[in-house]
Order: C-alpha cells, then sequence, then structure tokens
C-alpha cells in the first residue's frame, strides 16, 4: 500500500470473531438447528466450521447468517491439524462435555504471542467432575456426569471463563465463577445461552452464577459488533486524520480505547451505535497499559503502537495481558519507527514519518497495525504473510479501499 491517501468516511463493522466462535461452539449443546446471523466472513469461522463439521454437524452458510444442526454428533475429536491454525477451536472442549461427556482436543499450539496457556480451562472443568488426561498431544476429557461447584479464577481468562461456562450451564446444581473474565463477547455467549433455555446472572461481572438446566434448545442469535475491528478503523481515522465513522458498534465497548484516542490527540464522537474519530492537531504521546476488560484490550495494542510511533514525543506500552506480544515493534522500526522493547514495555520515541518498508505480518493484529501504519507512511509498504490478517477482518482491503486508502493484494 502506499502512504499519504488519508481515511474518511463511513464503514460498517461485521459481528465479533471473538463472540461468533464460541457462539458457534455452544451450539453443540442443543440438538437441532441453532441460527446465528451477523457471523463475519474471515477464515477462523471457517477454521472453526470444519472443527464443527468434523464432530458430525451440519453448517450452511446464508450470506453472514450461519445455520449449524448439531441433531447428531459422530465424532469427539478437534483434530491438531485445526487446533494448530486457530487455538479458539479448543472453545469446543466445554460444549462437548455438556453434550456427550467426553471430548478428545489437541493441544493448542496457538498464535505468536506468548505462551498461552490452558490450565485454567482444565482446573475449571476438573472442580465440575471432569477427568482429564493428556497425552499424544491430545486432552482427553469424561465425566460421569458434570456437578456445579464454586470456583474462583487465578485470572479472569476469556477461554477459561466460556469452557466453564459453556459446561456449567447443563451441569447438575449450581457453579459460580468468582474472577471470571468481564468481556462482551462472555455477555453476548451468556446471552446467547440464556436464549437457549440456560440460566445465567452476573455474565459482564467478576461473579458468574449458573443454575445447570438438563437441556437446552436451539436458539436465533445475532452476533454483536466487533470492537477490536471497529477499534482498527479508528485507530486509522487518528493516524490518517480521519474523519473515520464506524458503524455497527456499541461505543460503551470501546470505553478506554476512546479515552487513549484522545488521550492521544484526536478528537472522539459518538452515538448509540457509532463512533467518529478526527484528528486535526498532532499526534500527542500516550501512555497505554493493556488489561482484562474493561482496561485497554491487548488486541488493540499494536495498533496503538503504530499510532503513537509518530506522536510528538515519548510514550509507554506496557502489555501485561500476553508476555510476547510487542512483535510488531521490529517491522515498525523497520519502517523508521523508534520502539525499544524493555521486559513487559515497550518505549516509543515519536518520529516525524515513517517509511514504506517490506514488512513481514507475524501474526493478525501485529498485521492490521502494519497495513495502518502503511497507510501514513511515505512510499510503498508491502506487508508479506497477510493472510494472518484475514482471520479476522473481513475485506480489510476492500473496506479501507471504500475509506479512501491506497491498498491492494499484490499479484504473488
Ligand atoms: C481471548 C481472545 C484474544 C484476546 C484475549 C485477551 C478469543 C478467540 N481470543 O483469547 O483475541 O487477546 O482473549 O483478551 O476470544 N492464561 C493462563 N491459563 C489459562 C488461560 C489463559 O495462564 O488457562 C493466560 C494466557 O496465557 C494469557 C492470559 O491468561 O497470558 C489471557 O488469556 P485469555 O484471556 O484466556 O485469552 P484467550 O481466551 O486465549
Amino acid at each position: 500500500m502506499n502512504g499519504g491517501g488519508g481515511l474518511a468516511g463511513t464503514v460498517r463493522v461485521e459481528g465479533a470473531k471473538n463472540s461468533a466462535l464460541k457462539l458457534m461452539a455452544a451450539s453443540i449443546l442443543a440438538p437441532g438447528v441453532t441460527r446465528i446471523s451477523n457471523v463475519p466472513d474471515i477464515s477462523d469461522m471457517h477454521t472453526m466450521r470444519r472443527v464443527l463439521e468434523g464432530l458430525g454437524a451440519r453448517v450452511d452458510r446464508t450470506d453472514h447468517t450461519l445455520a449449524i444442526d448439531t441433531t447428531e454428533l459422530a465424532s469427539d475429536k478437534a483434530p491438531y491439524e485445526l487446533v494448530a491454525r486457530m487455538r479458539a477451536s479448543i472453545s469446543v472442549l466445554g460444549p462437548l462435555l455438556g453434550r456427550t461427556g467426553h471430548a478428545r482436543v489437541a493441544m493448542p499450539g496457538g498464535c505468536n504471542i506468548g505462551s498461552r496457556k490452558i490450565d485454567l480451562h482444565i482446573r475449571g472443568l476438573e472442580e465440575l467432575g471432569v477427568e482429564i488426561s493428556m497425552g499424544h498431544g491430545y486432552i482427553e476429557a469424561t465425566t460421569a456426569g458434570l456437578i456445579g461447584a464454586p470456583l474462583t479464577l487465578d485470572f479472569p481468562s476469556v477461554g477459561a471463563t466460556e469452557n466453564i461456562l459453556m459446561a456449567a450451564v447443563v451441569a447438575e446444581g449450581t457453579t459460580t465463577i468468582e474472577n471470571a473474565a468481564r468481556e462482551p463477547e462472555i455477555q453476548d455467549l451468556a446471552d446467547f445461552l440464556v436464549s437457549m433455555g440456560g440460566r445465567i446472572e452476573g455474565a459482564g461481572t467478576p461473579t458468574i452464577s449458573i443454575e445447570g438446566v438438563r437441556e437446552l434448545s436451539p436458539t436465533d442469535h445475532a452476533v454483536i459488533g466487533d470492537r477490536i475491528e471497529a477499534g482498527t478503523f479508528l485507530v486509522g481515522g487518528a493516524l490518517t486524520g480521519g474523519p473515520v465513522t464506524v458503524e455497527g458498534i456499541d461505543p460503551a465497548y470501546l470505553d478506554m480505547v476512546l479515552t487513549k484516542l484522545e488521550q492521544a490527540g484526536a478528537e472522539v464522537g459518538t452515538t448509540p451505535e457509532s463512533v467518529t474519530v478526527t484528528r486535526t492537531g498532532p499526534v500527542s504521546p500516550a501512555d497505554v497499559a493493556t488489561l482484562p476488560y474493561p482496561g485497554f484490550p491487548t488486541d488493540m495494542q499494536p495498533q496503538f503502537m503504530a499510532l503513537l510511533s509518530i506522536a510528538e514525543g515519548n510514550s509507554v506500552i506496557t502489555e501485561n495481558v500476553f508476555e510476547n506480544r510487542f512483535i510488531v515493534a521490529d517491522e515498525l522500526n523497520r519502517m523508521g519507527a523508534r520502539v525499544t522493547i524493555e521486559s513487559h514495555h515497550a518505549l516509543i520515541r515519536g518520529v516525524d514519518e515513517l517509511s514504506g518498508a517490506p514488512v513481514r505480518c507475524p501474526d493478525l493484529r501485529a498485521g492490521a497495525a502494519l497495513v495502518l501504519a502503511g497507510l501514513v507512511a511515505e512510499g510503498t509498504t508491502t506487508v508479506t504473510e497477510a493472510h494472518h490478517v484475514e482471520r479476522g477482518y473481513e475485506r480489510f482491503d476492500e473496506k479501507l479501499s471504500a475509506l479512501g486508502g491506497d491498498v491492494a493484494y499484490a499479484e504473488s
């Protein structure tokens, strides 16, 4: 892509990747046909579709709606080939246990952002009466019957909260999850499970209470908007000046991101389902620390690093969620940024301008950050391994082009 073109206009976000994936997994819990609308057309959804089809479900897609028929399941296995491609495949573990009492899920590798453990998933499920063993690269889980229990997570892990929630919803008796993750996607999953007949209170707070029910029935549900896709376009607006309006998102999900955009010198306006970002003055330095929701999302950290790299002064980003997520810094430095990493802090010394360069996309959000940086860099930037970006952004190139960005897939 070429820099200097600017972005201006309105873009609509798709449904949240991190919600849609879990709703697809949760459809296992209710035999029959569940319909999920506002599902983004991105490669992670195709991977989860293959996971479900491998279990024996039938999945039909019409535009952005999936009809998932889980009447009959034929397997309890999520194979390595798919789990290695997408770590969130592990979210079939809880639903399979809830539906069939057994599951075999490959140990995830995960994307390139630090060691991502699954001990909290395992410990939580064990407390609900699941026997778990590991062997030959697989988690083998069985239960004679899920029994509700009081649990406290060491850390508010999104994936562990979801897996435990999806098992507890059909366990016998009451489960409470203390120190639960509070992400909007957890709330969406709970709403979905409640519409299937689940009895859940407190989702979106640190204490979730689940009264197990005997069975769930299929439902129809629309996925909430993707706050990370929205935030990515808003950073694009702040980088280039905008104005960029993002529609299809509840601004409340972006509270901390919008606060940090304002600190970085952007003007932010909101309506109940859109956000507009403009910048007329310089980018100001800002300090950002990632934290579980409602803190600043780690999934927006690389995009902010791109933005702060052209600030008038020095900024510090502290990464508290994933240990190895500054991988984008080396690539930004190849474009003239001045980022130094010290443990889980990144010191960003603002430069006047980035310069276009060939760079490599190390993971999904870093890839998005490099594309945004390329839009303001002087000259041409080529981002290789851009398939990572397709995991999480539907038609990213088209949407940026419609806003006026000079971006295109190169012939390979
Ligand atoms: C989800 C999101 C991801 C986001 C992350 C944090 C999906 C598909 N992915 O990932 O985009 O960046 O939340 O907001 O929804 N941990 C443990 N033990 C565990 C589980 C997690 O130590 O059993 C640690 C991880 O190593 C990591 C931290 O907890 O350091 C956060 O992980 P978690 O919240 O579980 O993230 P994911 O669900 O994997």
